[in-house]
């Protein structure tokens, strides 16, 4: 079988796409109509056009802008909903969504409603195609741990539609200690942590999400490369790390793809994944991120085997699902 057939056909879960970043410029208008609310650009093509990001600031920018025409619980539902497909369709069996609730309600629109229809979605998809979709709440790290605290507060009565809590936004100048409080309020409920960390920041950042917020799990992390003792500490607790190569190469990690460092990590015995982070604004959803990084790399089935086994060792299912999918 040639290579690019089984990236796309092999069984894989995704951990980690924020699903605002999942609104296509299509939908996105489409919102903007059913809303009665205008948009800052005239149409598909010109909005498409403003997809060119120097560092994840100017992303971070751009994406915010487009979550203002999400108002309604049914917006919600119809975003996951476009996702869930594009998903399934890229053999995705299961997926771990991220989602914030402090964008929203920071212009209106209360956890309750972003929630509700975000798992509607989750729920009809296993209905209807099989596959396990799971809610990951992310505290914006730009602002303050009591606005995470009360971000954490407004989800108490969905404790039971989330499987953990997260940290994204903006990294520099954010370290993840700053966060260590709320983190241990959701550890002491039950939810899993992850965070964000090295991806534009420093390898400090990577040991303070382990060491101060005690994460099982290392978004992006490409940055751990340049930290030996880190890699080693990485390896040895087998903590996963959910890289996303197209993302890294829109928001300029690296300059091209044939310079990222995937294949360095799992050389260097890292569990990393292949993920799409954003992928209505960086050019691909998993299967295309596979696709694009193996073309680069020059990477092989057997990684190919690595990667896929590594989504479902590094997932929130439970155990015994878990040997189901090897
Ligand atoms: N929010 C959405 N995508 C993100 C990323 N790549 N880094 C940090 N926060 C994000
Ligand atoms: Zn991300």
């Amino acid at each position: 079988e040639r290579l690019p057939d089984l990236l796309k056909r092999m069984p894989k879960a995704e951990l980690h796409m924020h699903i605002e970043g999942s609104l296509e410029p299509e939908l996105m208008f489409a919102l903007t109509a059913r809303n009665g609310l205008s948009l800052p650009y005239a149409d598909v093509a010109a909005l498409k056009r403003a997809y060119v990001f120097g560092n994840l600031q100017a992303f971070l920018d751009v994406y915010h802008a487009g979550t203002l025409v999400l108002r309604t619980e049914q917006d919600f539902y119809d975003m996951a909903w476009a996702y869930l497909q594009r998903a399934a369709a890229d053999r995705v069996l299961h997926t771990e969504i991220f989602f914030d609730t402090q964008t929203h309600t920071g212009h209106g629109v209360s956890a309750d409603t972003v929630i509700n229809g975000l798992h509607r979605a989750c729920v009809d998809v296993q209905q209807q195609l099989g596959v396990s979709a799971s809610l990951i709440l992310c505290f914006l790290r730009h602002l303050s741990e009591e606005e995470a605290s009360e971000a954490l507060e407004q989800a108490m009565p969905h404790l039971d539609k989330l499987v953990g809590v997260g940290l994204a936004s903006s990294e520099l100048g954010h370290p993840p200690e700053k966060f260590t409080r709320v983190f241990a309020k959701a550890r002491s409920l039950g939810l899993h942590l992850v965070a964000h960390a090295g991806e534009e920041g420093p390898p400090a950042y990577i040991w303070a999400a382990l060491d101060a917020l005690k994460v099982e799990r290392i978004d992006h992390g490409v940055q751990a490369m340049k930290d030996p003792a880190l890699v080693a500490r990485l390896a040895r607790d087998k903590v996963p790390l959910t890289v996303c190569p197209l993302s890294n190469l829109k928001l300029r990690v690296f300059p091209s793809l044939a310079q990222h460092n995937l294949g360095a990590m799992l050389q260097a015995g890292l569990v990393a994944t292949v993920n799409s982070d954003d992928p209505a604004y960086f050019g691909g959803y998993i299967n295309e991120n596979f696709a694009q990084t193996f073309a680069a790399l020059g990477l092989t089935a057997q990684n190919a085997f690595q990667l896929a086994s590594n989504s479902f060792e590094a997932s929130f299912i439970d155990a015994s699902a878990k040997r189901a999918y090897q």
